[in-house]
């Protein structure tokens, strides 16, 4: 541990490093058994003589703090902390009126449930971690340079091109790869995108119900998110006020409903944004996961006039820690883009990045889906027919081929059911949890991607329970 002193003039040498070397260990910032530099290094940084540090050690020593093993260094004593110093207040700086609208910091993954049906979370177990760290490690073998240090703000070139070439093939996606900007996530796809199309004031079209995330990044950036309504064709077009400059769709799965968004419905947004003059960004954060029929084309693909940035993740296919994911943008932002990404982070860690494209040209990605899409599949039937069976006087499903959660419709209020399940170690969220005004809609959202199969019908049995105590 490099520890900081700071020795002010006037100040006799020794006392002064004895002092606060005495301070750190007292409020633990020196731990019990930590190994205090060599009297000599230590000496020769602070640039005074070797006599002085000693001197300030055997004090130390004397009054019980340090101890001395020949041979390996002196360490602090074990009891020989006291417990930490109130903090100081804290209270002196306030974080602007903006974030109050920012709910809690998000730890829920912090918290591991016997059943966990929580939307958004992906199966981390069946990750492959061996190939990771083989991939990983070749990497970091030295000799790349390129790989080492800083990188290309808009992603590592091979990254690039691996991904332009699996949404070509999977998602009919026509990127080159100079289209595509790897981020940390959508989340960061997003915050891009609307850093370089919105000014402070804009309105967003944002859906209602919907992923909260971007909502509260777009108040935060300055911007006006406008919830408009969903239904069982996807976003009302209809409702989307005039003057929104940009609109947050998720037309392949809507979050949280799991609805697809109609073909006409996509004809209209596409025709709506060019009458309008407004950018679409679509969010396509899980389609790997398709288990029935064949996907409708992204609005990126159906669209001929360049409005539609589109947004992928590989938090749900890989692993959320990755942090990372891609925006498709076209030509006459890249620039922009770059310079965005290049002020707020410089870009996303290159060995990962390097890692995943190898892991993409090895073809160990498209059997990574192939078998998660398998697993999904199993537990997307299994929580079907069991909400079908066992729930029917209360819940309607929403009919979803796709991704790692489906929602229900609920006749009663879903909010004490969601805190009843809670307690008897049932996770679950609310519909209302994602509508613009909390609890609008009554409903439950089932998150299959972190239970396994096995537990789906013991924990669908729980949450019956509460329903009937609840009933
Ligand atoms: C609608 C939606 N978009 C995107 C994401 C993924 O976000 P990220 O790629 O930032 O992890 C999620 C995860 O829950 C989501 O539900």
């Amino acid at each position: 541990m490099d520890i900081h002193i700071d020795l002010k003039a006037g100040r006799g040498l020794r006392d002064e490093i004895y002092r606060q070397l005495r301070a750190a260990i007292l409020e633990e910032r020196l731990r019990p058994g930590e190994a205090l530099p060599p009297t000599r290094e230590l000496a020769q940084r602070l640039s005074v003589s070797r006599n002085t540090v000693s001197a300030a050690y055997d004090r130390l020593g004397a009054e019980g703090f340090l101890t001395t093993k020949t041979g390996a260094g002196t360490f602090v004593r074990r009891g020989s902390a006291r417990p930490s110093p109130p903090s100081p207040s804290g209270m002196a700086l306030n974080p602007v009126p903006v974030w109050d609208e920012v709910p809690e910091l998000p730890r829920r993954f912090a918290v591991h449930p016997a059943y966990d049906f929580r939307a958004g979370a992906p199966d981390v177990t069946h990750f492959p971690f061996d190939t990771w760290r083989r991939l990983v490690t070749e990497q970091l073998r030295g000799s790349r340079a390129e790989v080492l240090t800083y990188g290309d703000p808009r992603g590592h070139a091979g990254l690039r091109e691996a991904i332009a070439r699996q949404i070509g093939l999977s998602r009919d996606i026509r990127a080159r790869p100079e289209d595509v900007l790897v981020t940390n996530g959508s989340q960061q796809a997003i915050d891009l995108a609307a850093r370089v199309l919105l000014q402070p004031g804009d309105r967003v079209a944002v859906e209602d119900p919907g992923y909260p995330p971007p909502r509260h990044l777009f108040t935060t950036l300055g911007a006006r998110p406008v919830p408009v309504p969903v239904d069982e064709e996807g976003l009302r077009v209809d409702a989307i006020p005039d003057d929104c400059r940009l609109v947050y769709v998720s037309p392949s799965h809507q979050f949280p409903l799991g609805t697809a968004m109609s073909l006409a419905r996509r004809l209209e947004l596409i025709a709506w944004a060019d009458r309008r003059d407004a950018a679409i960004v679509e969010d396509d954060y899980d389609s790997e996961f398709r288990y029935t029929g064949r996907p409708l084309e992204p609005l990126h693909s159906l669209d001929t006039t360049g409005r539609v940035l589109y947004v992928g993740s590989f938090s749900k296919v890989l692993l959320p820690a990755l942090r990372l994911g891609f925006l498709v943008a076209p030509p006459n932002l890249h620039k922009a883009l770059g310079k965005a990404r290049s002020l707020t982070d410089w870009h996303a860690p290159t060995v990962e990045q390097a890692a995943l494209a190898r892991f993409m040209e090895e073809g160990g990605f498209t059997r990574h889906v192939r078998k998660m899409r398998r697993e999904y599949q199993a537990r997307h039937e299994t929580v079907s027919r069991i909400v079908r069976r066992d729930f029917a006087d209360h819940l309607t499903l929403v009919p979803s081929t796709a991704g790692l959660h489906l929602t229900a419709r609920s006749r009663v209020p879903s909010r004490p059911i969601v805190q009843a399940a809670r307690r008897t170690g049932v996770w679950l969220y609310s519909l209302g949890d994602f509508t613009a005004k909390r609890d609008a809609l009554a409903g439950l959202v089932f998150g299959f991607g972190a239970i396994p199969l096995g537990k789906i019908e013991p924990g669908l049995a729980r949450l019956r329970d509460v329903f009937d105590v609840q009933g």
